[in-house]
């Protein structure tokens, strides 16, 4: 069976339901340990909560110590594949190329457009029709590697920003598992959600 890491920085709805996947057996794999760099996010005490195991990777010591600490508990707990579930620091381009096509994140737009942290609110305040999710395994670049799904979804008349990234998140709920379902099952790129 697959075995994963997840990585995040803030609230985990993403591991939250990546972790109802499992459990439920909609996408086949093992969740290795959920990391943060932040020691306050509140999806560590989330995945705690779920019996899942967390630990805080020591960025407050450098990008580098934080990594190291990363790759040890990959090789420790078995974790084949790292993903990316609101993660904020950026991995340096040795980590990313040790763990090539490995490394998979998921992004509230749709990619390449509105890359960064504020994908939601870019796309919103733009004033585009159609905004949505993007899955990717994640490359040296920031919000650029090769995309393996995407899912649009409509800015409705009138939509509010909090109603948009309601609606943003539940579509990033469905599509992730589902892509890592696919991906796990060893169809790539070529496969469509
Ligand atoms: C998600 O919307 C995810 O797509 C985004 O952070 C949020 C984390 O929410 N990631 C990025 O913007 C990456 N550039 P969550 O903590 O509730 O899963």
């Amino acid at each position: 069976m697959t075995s994963f890491a997840i990585l995040l920085s803030g609230r985990g709805s993403n591991m939250e339901a990546l972790a109802e996947a499992v459990q439920s057996k909609k996408l086949s794999g093992r969740i290795a340990f959920v990391a943060s760099d932040n020691p306050e996010a509140a999806g560590l005490r989330r995945a705690a909560e779920l019996g899942l195991r967390t630990a805080v990777l020591p960025y407050a010591e450098g990008k580098k110590r934080g990594e190291e600490e990363l790759r040890e508990l990959c090789r420790l707990h078995g974790a084949e594949w790292i993903i990316l579930a609101g993660f904020l620091s950026i991995l340096s381009p040795e980590f990313v190329r040790s763990f090539r096509s490995r490394i998979v994140n998921i992004h509230p737009s749709l990619l390449p457009s509105f890359p960064g942290k504020h994908g939601i609110e870019d796309a919103w305040r733009r004033g585009v029709k159609i905004t949505g999710v993007t899955v990717h395994l994640v490359d040296e670049g920031v919000d650029t590697g090769p995309i393996l799904a995407q899912q649009a979804v409509e800015i409705l008349p009138g939509e509010t920003l909090e109603s948009l990234e309601e609606r943003i998140h539940r579509a990033e709920h469905s599509l992730y598992g589902k892509t890592l379902s696919l991906l796990f099952a060893g169809k790539g790129l070529t496969e469509r959600c």
